[in-house]
């Protein structure tokens, strides 16, 4: 086992300005307080739903947003200095797929240039070579060779997303912050973009920090999981952990909202859901301060830690 990322505290709040002055009012904590540590070769899971923080963790990690305070140390280093990035490798070690794949690709450019770009940026490839590369990884995420010289807004959006798999992938990066990498797909295709994430995290020891709002989704690609709300962490452990014995009630809510496929057990699903609403309704003082706040983190194992200041709700 090897360290690979660790948050530290991290900290992105965003002022907000008002009045005539457009003085700093006061500020939105989009991420507040996290910390989690990724191994090498393995999936870490960040999970909540709209507007927890999420996409502004994966921006701080590879350098797109400026941290408030904290750390994001990567093998080591403090990446997030500038400097750090540049005298490492980072940038081609850690690379994004993002939510937005209509804003994250440039509309001027064909496929073959924004898949080629950032290859371009480390490797000195022959313009034979390089379009061999594209077209393999165009295989890859199985788009057809015809893409191309095609440009951004000719495809769908699912195909849009499986060109941002493709170019993260290119510089056979060690770390992929895949940012609900497949939520604009179709199941089948999901499932066909999972598995193929999966395959080549074991042919080069990729790591992903995987973000999503699904905890269906994600079940079988995480190795760890942290369940986010309001900027906090409000549980944190393995899969097993997490889907076997959670204890927040927010993780609880997240995973009663997973759609059941079985028709014969569809009651008692229905009647679970509306058991753990009206457990959240009833103590969530146990699970939020005064302030509607996430609690800290308290040791529920030695791989287990949840936001709870009570123990009595045990299992759903
Ligand atoms: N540039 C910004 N300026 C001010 N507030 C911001 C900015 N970017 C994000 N926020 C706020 O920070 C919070 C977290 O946003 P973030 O995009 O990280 O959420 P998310 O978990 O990725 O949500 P989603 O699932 O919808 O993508 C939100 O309340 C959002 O409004
Ligand atoms: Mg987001």
């Amino acid at each position: 086992m090897s360290e690979l990322l660790r948050l530290n505290d991290l900290k992105i709040h965003y002022p907000i300005r008002s009045g005539f002055f457009n003085r700093i009012t006061d500020y939105v904590y989009a991420v507040d307080g996290v910390t989690l540590t990724l191994e090498r070769g393995k999936t870490y899971g960040l999970i909540g739903e709209s507007g927890s923080g999420k996409s502004t963790i994966g921006k701080s990690v590879v350098g797109l947003e400026k941290v408030t305070s904290g750390e994001v140390v990567y093998e080591g280093n403090d990446v997030t200095k500038r400097s750090v990035r540049k005298a490492t490798k980072y940038n081609q070690d850690v690379q994004m797929i993002f939510q937005d794949s209509m804003s994250s690709l440039n509309p001027k450019k064909r496929v073959i240039d924004i898949i080629a770009e950032p290859i371009r940026n480390f490797e000195n490839l022959t313009d034979l070579e390089e379009k061999k590369r594209v077209q393999e990884m165009l295989d890859i995420v199985g788009m057809p060779t015809d893409s191309l010289y095609k440009y951004p807004h000719e495809f769908s959006g699912g195909q849009r997303q499986r060109l941002g798999v493709a170019r993260a992938v290119a510089t056979s990066p060690k770390l992929i912050v895949a940012d609900e990498p497949v939520s604009a797909l179709d199941l089948s295709v999901q499932a066909q973009v999972l598995n193929f994430m999966k395959h080549i995290q074991q042919q080069y020891d990729l790591s992903y920090l995987f973000i999503s709002h699904d905890l269906g989704v994600v079940k079988y690609m995480c190795d760890n999981l942290a369940i986010m709300h309001k900027g906090r962490f409000v549980e944190v452990g393995t899969r097993e952990d997490i889907y076997t014995n959670p204890q927040h009630i927010y993780t609880k809510r997240l995973l009663s909202a997973i759609p059941k496929i079985d028709v014969e057990n569809r009651e008692q699903h229905k009647a679970q859901r509306r058991a753990v609403e009206l457990e959240y309704q009833d103590l969530i003082s146990d699970y939020y301060d005064e302030n509607g706040r996430v609690y800290d983190l308290q040791d529920i194992s030695s791989t287990h830690k949840a936001a709870v200041i009570h123990r009595e709700s045990e299992g759903v």
